[in-house]
């Protein structure tokens, strides 16, 4: 198994999750890192060509892009470089290889603005450059081979890196309160449930379009009170605000959509059902509540 952005969020949980059911896993990274075996900017298509064609795999899971997405809306032309270029390097390379491929894509390929829930047949209609490209780099997998699949995730956490949970228990452990918007809403999906749902598809070799995130739908707001909650914390402290006035005091350069939940409809058929969104909250935040050090003294000195 080859695996793309191997030093990221997903690629930190999926390495795991592919030895455990058997694989060996070549990680393919930008640059030197942890989990990273081989190196190719998927930017360069020659390098991305060999790079994977020297690895042999059976079979690729397409995690690397460039997921800052404000960052994306500044610099179009690295995220078309990137987003849809790489995952084109990336597709071709599994193709000659003749291995198959699971490309990773992105609920931000909808506007958001009705019709959620989305299923897999649902017309994109990108509202950031973020999900144009990513739609692009979609079409461009499923162009290389039809057989190809693409697996669209959403507002994921997990690993030691930047996340919404993680920032919800800094700011509250910091500052003891904070103004999360109520309308926005999505799938927040653990990581490590999507690196084993994606293993179970690359098992399964499905073709086409498929949504794989942790069930059901929450606005911003919610998550963060489930944040608090799962770490013991009084959720009172998360107020909720609206993203005109968030905007208002903290202007981004990307639209997000407002409503983008996704339903893993085709993933059911097959027997994949990623857990309720609020069970893997509470079975992540336990743990990184620990680890961050927001632990019963903590709760206690916030009831005393
Ligand atoms: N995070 C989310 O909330 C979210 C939501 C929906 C979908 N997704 C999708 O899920 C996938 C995994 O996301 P993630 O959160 O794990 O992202 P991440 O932590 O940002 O990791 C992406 C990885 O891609 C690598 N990469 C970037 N440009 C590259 C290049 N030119 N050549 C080779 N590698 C490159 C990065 O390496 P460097 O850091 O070294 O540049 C990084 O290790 C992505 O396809 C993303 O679009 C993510």
């Amino acid at each position: 198994m080859l695996v793309t952005g191997a030093a990221g969020q997903l690629g930190g949980y999926l390495r795991p999750a592919l030895t455990l059911a058997g694989a060996t896993v070549v990680g393919l990274g930008a640059r030197p890192g942890e989990g990273v075996d081989a190196i190719a900017d998927i930017t360069d298509a020659p390098g991305t060509l060999h790079t994977i064609g020297a690895a042999r795999p059976d079979a690729v899971i397409h995690a690397a892009a460039y997921t800052d997405v404000d960052g994306c809306e500044r610099n179009p032309a690295m995220a078309e470089a990137v987003n849809a270029g790489g995952a084109r390097h990336v597709a071709e390379a599994a193709q000659q290889a003749g291995a198959y491929l699971v490309a990773v894509g992105t609920d931000f390929v909808f506007a958001g603005d009705g019709g959620a829930p989305y299923a897999e047949g649902a017309e994109p209609r990108p509202i950031s450059v973020y999900g144009a490209t990513k739609l692009a780099g979609e079409r461009a997998a499923l162009a290389a081979d039809p057989g190809f699949a693409v697996a669209r995730t959403a507002w994921l956490y997990g690993g030691a890196g930047k996340h919404f949970p993680r920032t919800v228990l800094s700011v509250l452990r910091d500052r003891g309160r904070m103004a999360v918007v109520d309308d926005e809403a999505g799938s927040p999906t653990f990581a490590a449930d999507l690196a084993e749902a994606l293993v179970a598809l690359v098992a399964a070799g499905a073709a086409g379009v498929f949504h794989l995130v942790n069930e059901g739908r929450a606005t911003r707001h919610e998550l963060a009170r489930a944040v608090a909650t799962g770490a013991g914390l009084d959720p009172i402290g998360v107020e909720p605000t609206t993203t005109a006035a968030f905007l208002a005091t903290h202007p981004l350069a990307a639209k997000r959509p407002g409503d983008s939940t996704l339903v893993n409809a085709r993933a059911a058929a097959l027997g994949i059902r990623p857990r309720p969104w609020r069970q893997a909250v509470e079975a992540y935040v336990s743990r990184l509540a620990v680890e961050m050090g927001i632990g019963p003294e903590m709760r206690q000195a916030k009831e005393a």
